[in-house]
């Protein structure tokens, strides 16, 4: 069995959703807490072991590279002051020179085109897709419990996790087969996945939630291109392909979601993180039980 030593970082969406925040800094650069969304989930793909990250990115989002590179004046500024602290917190998310690698998109044609772009630099391996948008906070990291996941039963795996009440409509959902023996029936063989299934007709409350390993089989069927669900070229349609002739695993991980897409969710994981911080969780604990107050 081939290790997973890639993750390819889709970044390239529009990010609507967090307008007018996501205008000029890309969406995935906004902070949760004090640092970009980006960065944890960097980090959660370096500590599962993943040894080269691939953005896939978008127009006028060359932050994104020089937050993953060296700030010279700026470190220098640090340095002068005696601020080894901060210069150590900088330094540690940082690629080493070569472990990260930039692909345009050229058009936001949908996340299946999207993890297409990367096909030259991922090869012939099998690779993890990471979607930014969706922080996960665990211990060990998402990425880690889906490669370990994968290391038991091989071919595909993604994480799911259950919809809330009444919105499975709104997900790919999956339809989940007997259960992988030693991980107390979190891990599943998948039957199939259907996306935004009309309510009432859901498999399962659980949604695919944005942590996936993939066969690099997938970009041949990602290259026919084809344009599914609002005209979008969809990763679960070449899914629900390579899942009739590879196996596919649903992997239930231990930890908690915040979907940043969009204005709640980004606000939500903020006042989580703010809050379980060494240094200042109690300040913002008061901060914010202040605020609601009124
Ligand atoms: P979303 O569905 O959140 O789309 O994409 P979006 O464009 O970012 O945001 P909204 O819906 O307009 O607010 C999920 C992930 O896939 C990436 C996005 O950057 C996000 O990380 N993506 C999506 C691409 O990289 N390219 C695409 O063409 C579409």
């Amino acid at each position: 069995m081939k290790t997973v030593r890639k993750a390819v970082l889709p970044v390239a969406g529009l990010g609507t959703r967090v307008l007018p925040g996501g205008k000029t800094t890309p969406k995935n650069l906004l902070n949760v807490f004090d640092r970009p969304i980006l960065a944890y989930v960097v980090a959660e793909a370096r500590a599962a072991g993943i040894e080269h990250v691939v953005m896939v990115m978008g127009r006028g989002q060359g932050a994104i590279e020089d937050y993953f590179d060296r700030h010279v004046e700026l470190e220098s500024h640090l340095e002068a002051r005696g601020k080894t602290d901060l210069l150590e917190t900088l330094h540690a998310e940082l690629p080493r020179p070569g472990e990260m690698s930039f692909v345009r998109q050229m058009a936001p044609l949908g996340l299946g085109h999207a993890v297409w772009c990367a096909r030259e630099v991922i090869g012939d391996e099998p690779f993890a897709v990471i979607l930014p948008d969706m922080l996960m906070d665990a211990n060990p990291p998402a990425l880690a419990q889906a490669i370990a996941a994968y290391e038991a039963v091989g071919g595909n795996v993604v994480v799911v996790e259950p919809a809330p009440p009444g919105e499975a409509h709104k997900y790919g959902i999956v339809a989940l087969g007997e259960p992988a023996p030693g991980f107390a029936g979190r891990l599943n063989r998948m039957t199939g996945m259907v996306e935004k299934p009309p309510p009432g007709t859901e498999p399962s409350n659980l949604f695919i939630s944005g942590r996936y390993i993939l066969q690099p089989d997938i970009f041949a069927i990602l290259s026919a291109q084809e344009a599914g669900a609002g005209g979008e070229i969809q990763l679960t349609d070449a899914m629900a392909k390579l899942m009739t002739v590879q196996s596919f695993h649903a992997l239930q991980y231990d930890g908690s979601t915040y979907d940043c897409g969009d204005k709640l969710g980004l606000l939500r994981a903020t006042v989580a993180f703010a809050l379980k911080d060494p240094e200042l969780g109690g300040q913002a604990r008061a901060a914010v039980a202040a605020l609601l107050k009124g």
